[in-house]
């Protein structure tokens, strides 16, 4: 195979993620990305997957194992699972060599990870965590600036994950990541990429942790008098209540990525079915939710920069907003609109032209789903021609730190203590 034919990719969970991102993506970069083999224990999933890339009978399985039980299908694995069958996939396709491509979270427990980490540097097959915000122009712009002392030295990040009300209702109350056990605290399953970014910017390991926050609004108790177990059947706040399940997923303009969550067909009928009876009919007080819905984790680094992330779900725009404060200057951006401002500081008060602004791509994910995979096609490309980076281990070492640190800062918000290193 030369480097000019497309690379191929085996995908593993043919869910939103896998179909509307990773596979989204080959059928628009047919030149450069292939997917030839699919494991999707839901027949419609696969079937449609399947027909969409046009993967014979003999390469569609109905789960990860089976597909590797087999020898490799193809030159990587794309694991796109629920949060909660992760590392066993990745794992076997590591011992097999494939390349992986891991969505997060990448492991549920420190010792998850730590058999993870030790496959990866066994295999001859490389371990990509999916961090799309890596790959964001504003971080990219962001880390570029840091690095090049823009700032001076860096002394505090102040960054916020501003989830949104109606996304964390869609997928923190009502949905796949609602519970610990169904899937993983908040803080792993929302928060492990902004805690890389920040652990990715300041570039020094870090030292104590410590978080706070809970459950505190989407319980029983704060359901409005009358209110019945599911917003379609007649609620008498449906026309006031922010968090209206109807109004959201009958709502044209509502991503496509969310409402095909609630139902496979994008139609009244169907929408209306799934609210009926599905889980993403009910009232946001009234669900089995457990996991914190507010969240402040504070960290300190060997060399004396601290940082923040507040995660809420109680903001009225999806965005990531970082604020990075040094001792030569200030930079604030937002990643929903793509804005980066920086303050050099200056003798006596800085005018308005001291200000930079930098305009970038901006949306959820500031484009970086797509450059996460155009670097790792670029990757696998690489590997044909042997010019891979030998710096594997320490790119897979630093990017897990953010997962390390989730994993830290619930311990301390559930205990009270104060996580040490
Ligand atoms: N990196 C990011 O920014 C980002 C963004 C969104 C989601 N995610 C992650 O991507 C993952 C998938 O999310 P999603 O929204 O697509 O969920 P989803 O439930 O829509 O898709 C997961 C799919 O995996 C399938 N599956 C379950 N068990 C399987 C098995 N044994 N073998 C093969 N397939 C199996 C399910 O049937 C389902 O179709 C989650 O872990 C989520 O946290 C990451």
């Amino acid at each position: 195979m030369t480097s000019e034919t497309p690379a191929t990719i085996a995908l593993v969970g043919a869910g939103v993620r896998g179909r509307l991102g990773y596979g989204d993506y080959c059928l628009r970069h047919p030149d450069r990305v292939q997917a030839v083999a699919v494991a999707e224990p839901d027949t419609e999933r696969r079937e449609r997957f399947a027909r969409e890339h046009a993967i014979p009978v003999s390469r569609r399985f109905a789960g990860w194992a089976e597909l590797l039980a087999s020898d490799r299908l193809a030159e990587a694995v794309i694991v796109a699972t629920p949060d909660q069958v992760h590392a066993e996939p990745a794992i076997r396709a590591l011992e097999l060599g494939y390349d992986v491509l891991l969505e997060k979270p990448i492991a549920g427990t420190p010792e998850e990870l730590g058999r993870l980490l030790a496959a990866a540097h066994a295999s001859e097959g490389r371990l990509v965590v999916a961090h799309p915000l890596r790959h964001a122009p504003l971080f990219e712009a962001i880390a570029r600036l840091v690095g090049g002392g823009r700032l001076g030295r860096v002394m505090t990040i102040d960054h916020v994950e501003n989830v949104g009300y109606l996304h964390f209702a869609h997928s923190y109350v009502r949905g796949n990541w609602r519970r610990t056990d169904l899937a993983s605290p908040m803080i792993l399953a929302k928060a492990c990429h902004d805690l890389d970014l920040i652990a990715w910017l300041v570039g020094s390991p870090w030292r104590r942790v410590a978080s706070f926050g809970s459950l505190a609004h989407f319980r029983r108790e704060n359901a409005p008098p009358g209110a019945p177990d599911r917003c379609i059947d007649g609620c008498p706040v449906q026309s006031t209540c922010p968090f209206d399940s109807v109004a959201f997923y009958l709502r044209p303009t509502t991503p496509q990525a969310w409402v095909g969550a609630v139902t496979p067909e994008r139609t009244e009928e169907s929408i209306v079915r799934a609210l009926r009876t599905g889980p993403y009919g009910r009232c946001v007080y009234r669900s089995d939710n457990d996991v914190a819905d507010h969240q402040v984790t504070i960290i300190d680094f060997t060399d004396g920069t601290t940082a923040s992330l507040t995660v809420s779900a109680f903001t009225a725009e999806v965005t990531r907003t970082i604020r990075v404060m040094g001792t030569h200057g200030e930079l604030r951006g937002d990643l929903l609109a793509g804005e980066l401002e920086i303050r050099r500081f200056t003798p006596g008060a800085p005018g308005p032209a001291e200000i930079e602004r930098i305009s970038v791509a901006g949306d959820f994910h500031g484009g970086g789903d797509d450059r996460l995979m155009d670097a790792f096609v670029t990757r696998l490309q690489e590997g044909r021609r042997g010019a891979r980076t030998s710096d594997l281990d320490a790119a897979l070492e630093a990017s897990v730190v953010g997962h390390v640190l989730a994993f830290a800062a619930e311990e301390s918000r559930l205990t009270g203590a104060v996580l040490r290193k």
